[in-house]
């Protein structure tokens, strides 16, 4: 279908050849004489010189009719210059393929970038009309740039785990109980019944934990989430792993591996795409290459009272505190051990001390706070019950949970990561609806 690619040529690959690209017009000037348009692909954009002395008349016209975003393919030589990028191409002869009505103009343009988004943020792309045209939008290079880094997000997660003989397991997304607490459960009409959209893969990945013993998956989850942050969507994608006999300070040992090759892949893939960004390389390579610091929950409760925050012994870390805490962390850094109190049943209570839950989260630095939240699983029968009951939660929609303790339960523990937060965080983004393609908040469902 295509002979050439724009990053090729933008490589120095074709110098002095005649190449034949198929893009998309990104910017158009010119005058009477002598036309430019820079012409997109997914791996590039080059000027593309067109003159009317050479073209003629009636292809230099053609060649100047054509809007921004219309498709077209372009044939001439390959020129290194010394300006921008280095190489153009001069036109010598043009089709049109998708022209694109002058009535009716690409209305995505720079201004839409950065501005007072729908809650008020000065964010990337978060306008009410950019996001009413987040399909045009996607092919801004902004976005384009994150969509590439998310891919590389997804295919270092898929490595790291099937390096390590995990086995790619799936659970379903409709399902009759909570897993994160019942206030961010979205309800759907199931027939006759009620049913919910899954919060997370884990309860069904600990039903196979038996069977496969390392298992992981990368799939949405759902959160009826309502609060307006910047790392906050309904659905979001979840890269979740789960392990039989293993302890919360192995399961971290992995939540640190993965993070880590995923900004190691992300270097490797994208470092042009990361500078462009803005991007501090050094920065990233750190968070590939150090350890992880770890802190008890305690510790951090010390630290944020240290600096007069009101908080209190027992209460989860929301964003604004989790925010004070990565100010100290030039890496991501964990806080282990929470109070039971702060945490879902599914928690295994810590045997040394039976206030506190062998759990951990993974805070990322810059501000960007929690990207992974794992720990111990409750293994026995009888202690899950407990834990069930003394949360007032009914047993039955957990009936196959309880099951899996009662016919050979083990030790074994999981975490979840949330593949766009990592993303926003690496590629340091304004909003976490940035790297995803159609992001899904409580203001809206729609494009
Ligand atoms: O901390 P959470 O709620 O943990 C669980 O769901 C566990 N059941 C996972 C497990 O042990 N298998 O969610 C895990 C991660 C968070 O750390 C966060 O990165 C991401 O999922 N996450 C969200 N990302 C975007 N938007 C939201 N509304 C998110 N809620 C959670
Ligand atoms: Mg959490």
């Amino acid at each position: 279908m295509k002979s050439h690619w724009v990053g090729d040529v933008l490589a120095g690959a074709h110098d002095g050849e005649t190449v034949e690209l198929k893009g998309w017009v990104h910017r158009a000037r010119g005058n009477n004489n002598i036309h430019f348009l820079s012409i997109r692909d997914s791996t590039g954009n080059i000027q593309c010189v067109g003159k009317k002395n050479i073209l003629g008349e009636e292809i230099f016209d053609a060649f100047r009719s054509a809007l921004i975003e219309s498709s077209m393919i372009v044939s001439g030589e390959v020129v290194a210059t010394d300006r921008e990028h280095g190489h153009e191409i001069q036109v010598s002869s043009v089709e049109i393929v998708g022209p694109v009505d002058s009535t009716r103009p690409f209305p995505i343009g720079e201004s839409d970038m950065l501005d007072v988004d729908e809650d008020g943020e000065m964010t990337y792309g978060g306008s009410k009309h950019t996001l009413d045209h987040r399909h045009l939008y996607l092919r801004t290079t902004r976005a384009t740039t994150m969509l590439k880094l998310r891919s590389s997000a997804f295919g270092a997660i898929h490595d790291y785990f099937r390096s390590r003989d995990f086995i790619e397991y799936q659970a379903p997304n409709f399902v009759a109980g909570a897993v994160e607490g019942g206030s961010t459960l979205f309800e759907v009409p199931y027939f006759e019944k009620t049913a919910y959209l899954t919060q997370s893969w884990q309860l069904y990945a600990e039903a196979a934990m038996p069977a496969l013993e390392r298992l992981y998956t990368i799939a949405p989850s759902f959160r009826a989430e309502k609060s307006r942050t910047r790392r906050h969507l309904t659905e979001f994608w979840h890269a979740e792993m789960e392990m039989a006999w293993a302890s919360n300070d192995e399961i971290m040992g992995h939540g640190e591996g993965v993070v880590r090759h995923i900004a190691r892949t992300m270097l490797d893939e994208h470092e042009q795409e990361l500078t462009s960004l803005d991007r501090d390389l050094e920065a990233i390579a750190s968070y590939a290459d150090n350890p992880y610091p770890r802190m008890r929950y305690d510790e951090a409760i010390e630290r944020l009272q240290a600096l007069k925050v009101d908080v209190e012994w027992g209460q989860d870390l929301d964003y604004s505190k989790e925010k004070i805490l990565t100010q100290d962390f030039d890496v991501p850094h964990f806080l282990t051990h929470y109070p039971k109190v702060a945490k879902p049943f599914y928690h295994r209570v810590d045997p040394d001390d039976g206030n506190y839950v062998l759990c951990h989260d993974l805070l990322a630095p810059e501000g960007y706070g929690e990207i992974i939240g794992g720990g111990e699983r409750t293994w026995s029968e009888q202690e899950i019950l407990e834990r069930i009951d003394e949360e007032g939660t009914p047993r039955e929609p957990y009936q196959f949970y309880i099951d899996v303790r009662s016919y050979g339960g083990v030790p074994h523990a999981g975490f979840g990561l949330g593949v766009d937060r990592v993303v926003s965080w690496l590629a340091g983004a304004s909003h976490i609806r940035e790297v995803i393609p159609f992001p899904r908040t409580s203001r809206r469902v729609t494009p």
